[in-house]
């Protein structure tokens, strides 16, 4: 492993610091940025959506913008910037809208469940209606400066197709796993159109100037057991072939991360752990590995106290063993009750690190 002397020290900006990273590259620190890092913990976040509301703040390209660098203005030692959208961007432009729930959750304008709902879709033109997307990240391209990190996102095709199939947030995705076996090449249909939706939709954000691209499957372990390949990863590995040649794509499938082989096969250059996982013992048994790793600090932490996040947060630091192949992140999205005074403990104990806090 490669150690630096700490008399002279790679000084290198945020952008610099995470790509090298996702390249194992050796880097001064460990890059950060935080899931939903633009979000209602964030009194100004809660500001601009009291005035816009959720739509707008995602259709407005100088307010997505401006709710993009929120956290990076607050956040002085974020190293990326997230693009403030939603992974259902892809479903309503395909012509399926969504709304929130009154009870909490998402509902969709309709469900998808017949051959005739493939009719309803609108694949090919959807470019026409996410210009604003594109719109927003080159805004915030701008304001970046080349200092920090741009990342593009959307949602797996499962994990969209379940948004679409059971008309909104699910706890059990009953309709869709009923549907992998009542019509199985109704749903392949489905999710070959969102797939090509979501390839064109990352070629024009990687020719908007997005750094790299954040694939959420948030619900892969809904896939019913020994369907995770035929139901998640195969489409996946489909997009990621079309654009992982000029972007890396960051990988997050949450509670799948015993299905290594089925992940890597992907092509994803960053896998993204939950933190029901030890990032260490994960990393550890693959030693010869050519990805990086990015997470895992339990979200709920940061609801509590600085001092058990400063703790933990040396835990993370130290458990990928080198400053090499790690991007430090939650296990999943930041909680709109953290505290930030944690996510301040969080940052400060990251950038005091230094090279000798590495074991290994
Ligand atoms: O990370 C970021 O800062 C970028 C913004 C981002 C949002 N959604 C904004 C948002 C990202 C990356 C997402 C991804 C997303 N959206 C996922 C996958 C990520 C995950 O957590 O696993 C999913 C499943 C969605 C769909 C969605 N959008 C849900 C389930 C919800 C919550 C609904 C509820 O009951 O609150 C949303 C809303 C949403 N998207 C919020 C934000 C900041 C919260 C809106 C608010 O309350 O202000």
């Amino acid at each position: 492993m490669i150690r630096f002397g700490s008399r002279q020290p790679i000084v290198m900006n945020g952008r610099e610091r995470f790509l090298g990273a996702i390249e194992l590259k050796p880097v001064d620190r460990t890059p950060v940025w935080v899931m939903r890092q633009a979000g209602r913990y964030l009194p100004e976040y809660r500001a601009m959506k009291a005035v816009y509301g959720f739509r707008g703040m995602v259709t407005q390209p100088e307010v997505a913008s401006e709710v993009t660098i929120q956290p990076i203005l607050r956040f002085p030692s974020l190293d990326a910037a997230i693009l403030f959208s939603d992974i259902l961007v892809i479903p309503e432009a395909m012509g399926m809208a969504y709304s929130f729930r009154d009870e909490g959750g998402i509902g969709m304008e309709w469900q998808f469940a017949t051959e005739q709902d493939l009719m309803r879709l609108q694949p090919g033109s959807i470019m026409d209606r996410l210009g604003y997307v594109l719109d927003a990240a080159k805004r915030v391209k701008v304001r970046l400066g080349g200092e920090r990190a741009l990342l593009g996102f959307g949602g797996s095709p499962w994990t969209l197709a379940t948004y679409m199939v059971e008309g909104g947030s699910s706890r059990d995705f009953a309709t869709i796993r009923e549907m992998t076996v009542r019509d199985p090449s109704l749903l392949e249909q489905l999710l070959e159109r969102i797939t090509e939706a979501t390839i064109s939709y990352f070629r024009a954000l990687v020719a908007a100037g997005v750094d790299a691209i954040q694939v959420f499957d948030s619900w892969g372990s809904a896939c019913p057991d020994g369907t995770y390949e035929k139901w998640s990863i195969r489409w996946i590995r489909d997009i990621i072939s079309e654009v992982g040649n000029d972007v890396p794509v960051i990988l997050f499938s949450k509670g799948m991360s015993a299905y290594r082989e089925e992940w890597k096969s992907t092509g994803a250059r960053v896998f993204s752990l939950d933190s029901s996982v030890s990032l260490r013992m994960w990393a550890e048994a693959d030693p010869g590995r050519a990805y990086a790793v990015q997470g895992n600090l339990d979200p709920e932490l940061l609801n509590g106290d600085p001092e058990s996040v400063v703790a933990e947060t040396r835990k993370v630091l130290g458990s990928v063993g080198s400053l090499r192949g790690h991007i430090f992140n939650l296990g999943h999205g930041i909680l709109p009750d953290a505290n930030i005074e944690c996510v301040e403990a969080m940052l400060d104990t990251i950038v005091e690190q230094s090279p000798a806090d590495q074991a290994g």
